[in-house]
């Protein structure tokens, strides 16, 4: 959420900042900014809107080698140009991009309004810019750090001073910043998307360190003042390829890149062989596992979604009662934690305030959690210490897809091999893998296929004022993905149900217009969520049905029949939301949406 970069080198800033604000306009695009320290003076540019609006008025030849730019997603004060960043001091010597939430920012404005200083924009973080400038006698960290000291709330902050050409000041408490290494030229920012292009060495800043960057490298210190170090990682493979391909948006490519995503979260895990499966990154002896006595799923939007697959797996293989939960609700009820209990907690990004809160919930209690998470190095990755990467790749378009297919498979394979320590017996185990490891060539049979009934659903979507969607069990984890999914990228008002529970009221809703979508595999529960669908087709609704190919009663029942492959229950999922996430994107596209930035969301939620 809101995007920083930084640079200090020899090359001149404004095009290596202008870039790396592009590959992280994904994490916030209400407006965007530009510092550039040059020839006795901080040129600040911002505008409303994307990064676009901002390069076509960036003067090009600015010579300065020094820079910091912003995203932004608003949180304070609205969409204008006067609260994008970078904000100034009242002096124009002091520049600062920040991502994050300061609390107590209106005390500290009342503040520092009564020392006689006319603030400029509504937002929070203009108090760091004047409190930087209040303490500075020269010394650019000791002014972050005494300023840093009066600050309540989470930042992570990029500052230049127009004393200090060559060099930024960056702080890092709840909102990531990351240090790329260069040959005379050091980069900083929200995360490695906006260094891969030019350094693969990267550091990440812990909460509460500060670092000073020049163009001949950095120092690190906590913000006590003690000398701290972190080590150089490496950063993978997959940081590098971020292009759209061949394909018009981020969205259906990474739709079309699932059999290569999943493929890369099952093979290796899944052992057949033993009718199991292996993920060293838990770390959990066989008895460890044996002593688990409930699980608890984590994780918001998308990522819960995976998690309702994720516990229903725990509970219906394992045979380990599980639930999972909105993160962010979670950690407010003070949480009963106990020691037997084993927490996952569910990210793409690994970067989600609330569930990075419910996660150091659950530590500060003593409880035990393991990351499921995308992004290798992310805070939520290094919080939970242990846990398993879902390598689904970069995922660029804000409406997540591929990384929920990777998040339900690596808890599928995380059941599965729980599963085998504690009740299932080896030709299950073995019969179970056997689907897993199928599924990536089956699900790119399905994508390559033509699924002449996405399109008609979508012309009954695209129509329709509401959508609501139906399912039940793992169907109603799906439901509620294809509803947020359309609701994310075509903005069409749109509500899940447990498909039992629409009798309980939502049926009220129901009128002869309205597209009802339902989840129905051929599973245990078909045939209660197939009289669900006679009492939407007795209102006159419209229905349109997922179903497995063969499915001719279900099809008969359709107004709308989109067919995917026949699985077992828990592997449904991996099928079931692969028309939804088309329906979505095409419904998007109809409507003329901007389907890889939809309005008002963020790819990266690092606040509350
Ligand atoms: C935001 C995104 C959603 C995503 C959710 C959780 O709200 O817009 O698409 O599912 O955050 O993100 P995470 O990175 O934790 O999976």
């Amino acid at each position: 959420m809101c995007g920083i970069v930084g640079y200090v080198g020899e090359r001149r800033a404004t095009p290596v900042v202008l870039d790396g604000l592009r590959r992280l306009e994904y994490r916030g695009y209400d407006s965007a900014g530009i510092a550039i320290v040059s020839d006795g003076e901080i040129t600040c540019t911002r505008r409303v809107g994307f990064v676009a609006a901002l390069e076509a008025v960036v003067p090009p030849t600015l010579p300065g080698t020094t820079g910091i730019g912003h995203t932004r997603w608003a949180t304070h004060g609205g969409v204008t140009e006067a609260n994008a960043h970078p904000h100034l001091d009242s002096t124009n010597r002091v520049a600062v991009c920040h991502n994050g939430i300061i609390e107590n920012h209106t005390v500290l404005r009342s503040r520092l309004e009564e020392e006689g200083i006319a603030f400029r924009s509504d937002t929070d973080t203009e108090v760091l810019a004047h409190l930087i400038s209040k303490f500075y006698s020269g010394d650019p960290e000791a002014a972050v750090r005494q300023a840093l000291s009066h600050i309540q709330g989470t930042w992570g902050i990029a500052v230049v001073f127009l004393d200090h050409p060559g060099l930024i000041v960056a702080a890092r408490n709840g909102s990531p910043l990351v240090v790329g290494k260069g040959e005379g030229e050091t980069f900083l920012a929200s995360d490695p998307h906006a260094l891969a292009a030019y350094t693969r060495q990267v550091v990440y800043l812990e909460d509460r360190d500060l670092v000073t960057i020049t163009a001949r490298g950095w120092t690190i210190s906590r913000l006590d003042g003690a000398g701290v170090s972190r080590g150089v990682e490496v950063l993978g493979e997959e940081w590098t390829s971020e292009g759209r391909g061949e394909f018009s948006h981020h969205m259906l490519k990474e739709i079309h890149e699932q059999p290569e995503s999943l493929a890369r979260g099952v093979l290796g895990r899944v052992v057949p062989d033993e009718g199991g499966a292996r993920l060293g990154g838990f770390d959990l002896t066989p008895r460890a596992i044996a002593a688990i006595r409930h699980i608890r799923v984590l994780g918001c939007g998308t990522s819960f979604h995976a998690g309702m697959v994720g516990a229903a797996a725990m509970e219906g293989l394992a045979r380990i009662p599980a639930t999972a939960e909105i993160a962010s609700e979670f950690r407010y009820r003070n949480p009963v934690i106990s020691a037997d209990d084993l927490f996952f907690a569910v990210s793409q990004s690994g970067e989600t305030a609330d569930t990075l809160g419910a996660v150091r919930e659950v530590q500060i209690k003593g409880g035990s959690v393991l990351g499921v998470v995308n992004v290798v190095g992310s805070s939520i990755a290094r919080s939970c210490g242990r846990g398993v990467y879902v390598h689904s790749g970069p995922e660029i378009a804000v409406a997540s897809t591929k990384a929920f297919t990777s998040q339900v498979a690596a808890l599928l394979v995380a059941a599965l091999s729980f599963a085998r320590t504690r009740v299932l017996g080896p030709h299950e185990g073995k019969a179970f893998g056997e689907e897993l490891l199928a599924v990536p060539k089956r699900v790119g049979e399905w994508l390559a296929a033509d699924n002449p009934g996405v399109m008609e659903a979508v012309e009954l979507c695209a129509q329709g004022k509401f959508v609501f969607f139906l399912g039940r069990g793992v169907s109603h984890a799906v439901a509620l993905e294809g509803a947020l999914k359309l609701k994310e990228v075509a903005y069409i008002p749109c509500m899940a149900y447990p498909a039992a529970e629409m009798k309980h009221g939502p049926i009220a809703l129901l009128d002869k217009r309205t597209p009802v979508v339902v989840v129905v595999p051929d599973d245990v529960m078909r045939d209660k969520t197939l009289s669900s669908v006679q009492e939407v087709r007795a209102r006159g609704a419209r229905v349109i049905l997922v179903h497995t190919e063969g499915d001719a009663a279900a099809q008969r029942l359709a107004d709308v029949s989109i067919p995917v492959p026949r699985s077992s229950t828990l592997i449904s999922p991996l099928f079931t939301v692969l028309p939804l996430q088309l329906l979505s994107f095409r419904a998007g596209l109809a409507l003329g949406r901007d389907i890889d930035r939809p309005r008002n969301l963020a790819k990266s939620v690092t606040v509350e």
